[in-house]
C-alpha cells in the first residue's frame, strides 16, 4: 500500500518513520517544502519517492496525489489543513488523516475556539472578548481592571509570537506611536475582523493530550508537555516547543488520572460540537493543550488540529503498537479495531537549534551540522530531523528547530543521557537549547496540587468556571 505524507518536519519524520516501520509494508511517499533526512530514509528503505512541493497549496497538494495515488494520506502541519489538505484527499476518494478546512478552523480561529465552547457549554471554557481594532482592545484594557491574556484572533503561524509582543507592547500607551508599523502588520496576518482576542488569565501547570479520532472512536494518546519558551526556566520569547516530555504510562508526573480523562471527555466534546457545528465529522488528531487551574480544573488555552511537535517526539518512542496501522485505521474510519499499547517509562525530548533561533532566523539559516546517528543511538538517543536540510549529502538548517534529541527511561538518568548526546552533535555555530527540560518536575507537581486543592473545593461547592471578575453572559461581557 502507498501512503502519502504531507509535512517537512520532526513531527513528520517521526510519523514516516512509524509508516516505514508498520508490518503492513506501507510504501512511504512524501511532499513537502526541503528534504527532511528523516522523511527521506523512510522514503528510500520503502521504495517510495519524495516530491518536493509547496504543502500549503492545494493545487501541489493535488498535483502530489495524482502522481502517486496513495491508498491513505497523513497531514502533520496545520498550514496544509488550513489551506484544505485533507479536503483534497477526500474529493479524490483518498481516506486521510486530518480535519477539512472546516473542522482545522478550532485551531485557526481561536474566537470561534471560544464561541463553539460557551455555545455547547464545554467545560474548561475561559471567558473572552474579540476585537476588530487594537484602539478597541486597549480601551476595554484601559477601562477593564482584571487579570487578561491578550492574542491575536487567528493562528498566524511563527509570527504569532512576534504579534503578541507587539500587540503586548502596543497596547502599553508610550509605545504606541513606534508600533504603528507592527500594527498594520497585525491587520495583514489575520484575515478576518475580528483581529485580537482578550482572554481570563489563567495559571498552572500546561499539557497536552493529542486525540485521534475518525469520526466515531476516540483514541488518546498519552500526555505530553511542551516546553514553548526559547531561554532556560522559561524565560524568553515563546517557540513552537524547545522540548516536551512525555509520561509514566498516559500520564504525567503532575496529572491524575481523574483529569486526564476529564481532559478526553472535553475533547470528545469539543469534536461533536465541530461536527453539530459544520455538519462533518471531525477526522484526525484534535489536542487540548490544557492548563490545569483553579478555576476548572483541566481548561482549554487553545486546540491544535494536529499532533504537536516536538511533543510527538516524546509520544511514539513510547508506542509499541504499530503505529503506522493505526493511522491508516483513522484514516480508513476502522479506529474501532486500533489497540494503542505504550511503554510504562517517560520521554524526554530536546529541540536543538542554531544561534539566532528564534529571533534571527537569518543567522541560524544556511549552517551545517553534523552527527553520527550510530553512535547517538549507543548512547541512548534518538534524533528526529526537524528544520534541517539533507543537501548534496550534508545537514544543512533552516533557522528553526533542527533536531529534537529523544531518550527514553527514569527521568533523572535521561536527562544526563541526552546533556551527553547533544554534546556529541557539532555544528559551524554555537547550538542552542534548554537543558531544564524533564527537570525539576517537583516544582510542577507542588504547583498542580495547589491548583487541585481550589479546583477540588470548586467542584465541592457547585463553582467551577465561575469568576467574580468577569460577567456570565455567555463569555462576553
Ligand atoms: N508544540 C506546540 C505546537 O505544536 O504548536
Amino acid at each position: 500500500m502507498k501512503v502519502l505524507i504531507i509535512g517537512e518536519g520532526a513531527r513528520e519524520h517521526a510519523l514516516s518513520e512509524a509508516l516505514a516501520n508498520s508490518s503492513e509494508g506501507y510504501r512511504v511517499f512524501a511532499l513537502s517544502s526541503y528534504i527532511n533526512p528523516g522523511i527521506r530514509d523512510s522514503v528510500i528503505r520503502t521504495g517510495g519517492e519524495y516530491i518536493l512541493g509547496n504543502i500549503n497549496s492545494r493545487e501541489e497538494v493535488r498535483s502530489a496525489i495524482n502522481k502517486v495515488n496513495p491508498d491513505f494520506g497523513v497531514v502533520g502541519p496545520e498550514d496544509p489543513l488550513f489551506h484544505g489538505a485533507a479536503d483534497e484527499f477526500r474529493l479524490n476518494g483518498i481516506p486521510v488523516v486530518g480535519p477539512g478546512v472546516k473542522g482545522a478552523e478550532i485551531e485557526r480561529s481561536k474566537v470561534w475556539m471560544r464561541h463553539l465552547m460557551w455555545k455547547y457549554k464545554i467545560d474548561g471554557r475561559l471567558r473572552y472578548r474579540s476585537f476588530s481594532s487594537l484602539e478597541e482592545a486597549s480601551k476595554f484594557l484601559m477601562e477593564y481592571g482584571g487579570s487578561v491574556a491578550v492574542k491575536p484572533a487567528e493562528q498566524v503561524g511563527g509570527k504569532g509570537v512576534k504579534v503578541v509582543a507587539d500587540i503586548q507592547a502596543y497596547l502599553s500607551k508610550e509605545k504606541r506611536r513606534a508600533l504603528s508599523k507592527s500594527v498594520d502588520e497585525i491587520g495583514s496576518l489575520v484575515r478576518n475582523d475580528i483581529k485580537i482576542i482578550i482572554e481570563e488569565r489563567v495559571d498552572g501547570p500546561e499539557y497536552t493530550l493529542h486525540v485521534l479520532t475518525d469520526g466515531h472512536t476516540y483514541l488518546p494518546l498519552p500526555l505530553a508537555q511542551d516546553y514553548k519558551h526559547a531561554y532556560q526556566d522559561g524565560i524568553g520569547p515563546e517557540t513552537g516547543g524547545m522540548g516536551s516530555i512525555s509520561g509514566p504510562k498516559n500520564l504525567l508526573p503532575f496529572i491524575t488520572q481523574e483529569e486526564y480523562e476529564k481532559t478526553l471527555g472535553i475533547i470528545q466534546e469539543t469534536a461533536k460540537a465541530i461536527e453539530s457545528e459544520t455538519g462533518e465529522k471531525y477526522r484526525g488528531f484534535i489536542s487540548g493543550q490544557m492548563m490545569l487551574t483553579d478555576l476548572w480544573g483541566p481548561t482549554v488555552i487553545e486546540f491544535y488540529s494536529r499532533l504537536g511537535d516536538p511533543e510527538t517526539s516524546a509520544i511514539i518512542p513510547r508506542v509499541t503498537s504499530d503505529f503506522g496501522h493505526i493511522l491508516q485505521l483513522a484514516a480508513e474510519e476502522k479506529l474501532s479495531k486500533a489497540k494503542l499499547e505504550v511503554r510504562d517509562e517517560p520521554s524526554i525530548v530536546r529541540a536543538v537549534a542554531p544561534l539566532g533561533y528564534p529571533l534571527r532566523r537569518d543567522l541560524a539559516s544556511g549552517k551545517i551540522l553534523e552527527l553520527d546517528l550510530n553512535a547517538l543511538r549507543e548512547k541512548g538517543c534518538k534524533v528526529y530531523f526537524g528544520s534541517v536540510a539533507y543537501e548534496g549529502g550534508r545537514l544543512i538548517t533552516k533557522g528553526s528547530r533542527s533536531l529534537e534529541v529523544v531518550a527514553l527511561g527514569n527521568f533523572d538518568e535521561i536527562s544526563r543521557t541526552i546533556d551527553q548526546c547533544i554534546n556529541m552533535i557539532s555544528a559551524n555555530t554555537e547550538l542552542v537549547y534548554r537543558t531544564d527540560i524533564g527537570r525539576r518536575l517537583s516544582e510542577q507537581i507542588e504547583k498542580a496540587e495547589i491548583v487541585r486543592y481550589s479546583y477540588v473545593n470548586r467542584a465541592k461547592n457547585s463553582s467551577l468556571g465561575s469568576s467574580a471578575d468577569w460577567s456570565p453572559n455567555g463569555g462576553l461581557w
